[in-house]
């Protein structure tokens, strides 16, 4: 939409101390979101701050600092790594005189350029639809931008209402279209978890290697880059296992700190392969400082998706740049708890494939079973009728 940064324009990025323990890692992620949304990361502000300036974000200063810094860079945009509220991004972009953006809108924005489903781009469009409407008041508004509206002046209330009916309309089509688009898959995903067919479904934060591992298991030719979210929408491809047949592999979207609410909404549908599924691959990016709060940011998503209580297998992935050896390792009732492996070297990949062949083994079992209880049940009737 009209907040992306394009192609090579140049983003400064504003990252201030908030007492958040994992700070340089949180500079790390908002360089490689702004490089993911097309942009070049000019500069860096830090700062330290007891706690947000209400209008502001940041202290008087500080924003002094940044237009300073914007004039220095030659930079096009400013990118807070944070939530602004509604009326804080306004003040900023009028006192910097240039567009801000902040955390969501970054995240909505590389969503947007990769959607390519159908689904996903409605989703997509919904979920910044959403996040827009927050910010339609008087003064600048964005729809008003995006028609190429009178300059900077603000819309008179008339006007504003229409837009409110407009957005309104446009989110209640979308959500028609998008609730039709899940009713089919949901048909069609059901058809597939019928069948004795396992079905595993890659999760993970952003950037641990989903769709590398998804290439090396199944040759599928996903895009796979140094870029967050890559992946966006769900991809399925059967796999054959040597002695336990086929199963069902699906790749999805990347998991990221704070991920927005609009888009967690939005996305459910797409997420709701997570839920359905026989089996979560949890990937971690083994070699990250991150990686244990992105495992509780993975799992906290998961959680509210509904997707907590499907059994999760960890890929501790990346091996090739730790010290760490292929391996297998079970919980105390002999369920495999971790696999260690590298979707890039292919190290540890066959011990992945002998652990997805017992689970698909064990799914057909207890299918016989099902299948056996079921007939026994069904010629008790025949008997008694
Ligand atoms: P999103 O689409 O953002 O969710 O990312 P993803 O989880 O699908 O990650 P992807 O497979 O795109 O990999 C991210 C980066 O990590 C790429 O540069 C990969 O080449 C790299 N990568 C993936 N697996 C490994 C690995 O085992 N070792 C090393 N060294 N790099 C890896």
């Amino acid at each position: 939409m009209n907040e992306r940064p394009a192609g090579g324009e140049r983003a400064v990025i504003v990252q201030l101390d908030l007492g958040q323990p994992d700070l340089e890692d949180q500079l790390e992620e908002v360089r490689l979101l702004a490089e993911s949304a097309g942009g070049i990361v000019a500069a860096e502000i830090g700062g330290r701050r007891q706690s947000p300036d209400p209008k502001l974000f940041a202290g008087k200063g500080k924003v002094q600092e940044v237009a300073a810094m914007l004039a220095a860079a030659d930079a096009d945009l400013v990118i807070f790594n944070h939530e602004l509220s509604p009326a804080q991004q306004r003040n900023l972009e009028r006192e910097l005189k240039c567009r801000v953006v902040d955390r969501t809108s970054l995240i909505l924005d590389i969503f947007a350029l990769r959607a390519s489903s159908a689904e996903g781009k409605l989703q997509v469009e919904l979920a910044q639809l959403e996040h827009l409407s927050t910010r339609l008041v008087r003064g600048w508004t964005h729809l008003e931008r995006q028609r190429g509206g009178i300059g900077m002046r603000g819309p008179g209330e008339k006007q504003l209402e229409t837009d409110r009916r407009l957005l309104g309309n446009r989110v209640k089509l979308l959500k028609e279209r998008l609730a039709r688009l899940t009713r089919q898959r949901g048909v069609q995903r059901k058809a597939r978890s019928r069948g004795d067919v396992l079905s595993v479904s890659l999760v993970g934060y952003t950037n641990a290697g989903k769709s590398t591992l998804f290439n090396a298991l199944t040759h599928a030719g996903v895009f796979a880059a140094n870029q967050l979210f890559a992946t966006l929408d769900t991809t399925s491809r059967k796999l054959w296992i040597e002695g336990a047949g086929n199963i069902v592999v699906s790749d999805t979207v990347g998991f990221i700190r704070d991920l927005p609410h609009a888009l967690i909404d939005a996305f459910h549908a797409t997420l709701e392969a997570a839920t359905d599924a026989d089996l979560l691959l949890h990937i971690v990016d083994s070699a990250s400082h991150a990686r244990d709060e992105q495992i509780s940011e993975v799992n906290k998503v998961l959680e509210e998706i509904g997707a907590r209580d499907v059994r999760q297998v960890i890929i501790w992935n990346k091996i090739d740049l730790t010290e760490a050896s292929p391996g297998v390792e079970q919980d105390e009732y002999g369920n495999i708890a971790r696999v260690r492996l590298s979707a890039r070297s292919g190290d540890g990949l066959d011990l992945l494939r002998e652990s997805l062949a017992g689970y698909a083994r064990a799914k057909a079992e207890s299918r016989r079973n099902e299948m056996a209880v079921a007939e026994l049940e069904a010629r008790q009737y025949d008997y008694i009728s």
